[in-house]
């Protein structure tokens, strides 16, 4: 989207992209200089009007099933999904799932053409709602966001106003698409494990701690007071991990090789973001009374196991589900994200790409070869 967009006092500053611009209007209204008429909304921002005016955007569209390809290309506003809420995307993020939906490694995307990213944040443009208004910073992830409904993986979106957050106090955009779905996902596991009293006196583990939702749970727990062990597939990243908080490093491989019913007690609470073999190898290993968050399946989604743990031990084995999760937890997790989660830890797993490096990282999140958190910057 092809942006004049005026700094305060500062006269315009122009991007290059596709046909939208944003001008300060003061006293009137002026066209935006495109010459493209599709679409024209008002904003105020402080004390000045901008109009957008826009007709087409970048996206990253996976067009069919077969052949499975996503390329960036121009998007036009009767592209979009119906919603109630028009968002200008400023930054999206890449997740596992994202991984699947752009390559098509799994059976992510439901309908075609599709957009993906299941993640977004913003500024509203445009509102039927009461709830929103133009100029309100948002966040949006899961909801079926970039698997059934054009995603956050273009420079704009339109969005059912329920699936919305605003963005909490004391968190930038680029900020809260660090954290985004894994982020999220990593303070859910967090207050699920506190919610069955895991207490400080165990270690915690977190497994594939070098990935998005591991690196954010290593940070989030170290930060809480607990004794944090990082399992990772990736040694070479031990210096990473410990610089999130983590006090020892567990080799993948450990947890990954059959168990035995029972191993010794060790773990207190666990964030398992691998399954298959390796939560596996946790269940066994859990403290009396212990609870493992279950959210991920990045190692495989077969679970074997024995009923051990459980009737001898009293472990729970806690689901985790982001896309879905109601309101009111939603926003309680995003209030404990914006106070709890240290910002240097935050940028420590932080990188930032463009949209047109996405497809790329995309193939490299699958392979797990991607550190940490990808932010996408679209505006
Ligand atoms: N339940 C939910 O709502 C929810 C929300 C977000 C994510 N998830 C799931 O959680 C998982 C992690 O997501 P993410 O976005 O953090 O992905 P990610 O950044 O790719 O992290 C996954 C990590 O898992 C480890 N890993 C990758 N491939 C593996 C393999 N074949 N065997 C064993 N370990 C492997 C790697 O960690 P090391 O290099 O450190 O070993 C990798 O960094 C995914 O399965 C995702 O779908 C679920």
């Amino acid at each position: 989207m092809a942006f004049l967009r005026a700094k305060k006092d500062r006269g315009f500053r122009s991007n290059r992209g596709c046909g939208a611009a944003i001008l300060p209007v003061r006293g009137g209204l002026h066209a935006g200089g495109t010459g493209m008429e599709a679409s024209t909304h008002l904003q105020t921002r402080g004390a000045i009007l901008y109009v957008v005016d826009m007709q087409t955007f970048k996206a990253l569209v996976v067009e069919t099933a077969d052949p499975y390809t996503a390329q960036v290309r121009p998007a036009s506003m009767d592209e979009l999904p119906p919603g109630d809420v028009l968002v200008r995307v400023a930054y999206s993020s890449l997740n596992y799932k994202d991984g699947l939906a752009i390559t098509g490694a799994g059976k992510v995307v439901r309908s075609f053409p599709m957009v993906p990213g299941i993640d977004l944040a913003g500024t509203v443009l445009e509102s039927a709602s009461p709830d929103y208004k133009p100029g309100d910073e948002v966040i949006l992830t899961g909801w079926g966001l970039g698997e059934r409904h054009w995603g956050g993986l273009a420079e704009l979106a339109r969005v059912r106003a329920e699936w919305l957050v605003p963005l909490p106090q004391g968190l930038t955009l680029q900020q809260a698409m660090g954290i985004g779905t894994a982020g999220f996902t990593a303070m859910l596991a967090v207050m699920a494990l506190e919610a069955h009293a895991i207490g400080k006196t165990k270690e915690v583990l977190v497994t594939g701690a070098a990935g998005g939702v591991g690196s954010l749970a290593t940070a989030l727990l170290a930060h809480l007071g607990y004794r944090v062990v990082a399992s990772t597939g990736r040694m070479a990243e031990e210096g990473y991990l410990k610089s999130l908080g983590a006090a020892e490093i567990l080799e993948r491989a450990v947890l990954a090789a059959p168990p035995k019913p029972l191993e010794s007690e060790r773990f207190g609470g666990a964030v398992d973001t691998v399954g298959g073999a390796v939560l596996a190898g946790v269940l066994p290993r859990m403290a009396y009374g212990g609870s493992v968050a279950a959210c991920g399946n990045a190692g495989g989604v077969k679970l074997e196991t024995t009923v051990f743990p459980f009737i001898l031990r009293g472990v729970n084995l806690l689901g985790i589900d982001s896309v879905m999760c109601p309101k009111e937890k939603r926003l309680l997790a995003w209030q404990r994200l914006a106070h709890e989660l240290p910002r240097p830890l935050l940028e420590a797993t932080m990188q930032t790409a463009s949209l047109e490096e996405v497809p790329e990282l995309a193939q490299a999140i699958l392979k797990g070869q991607v550190r940490g958190r990808v932010v996408v910057r679209l505006a």
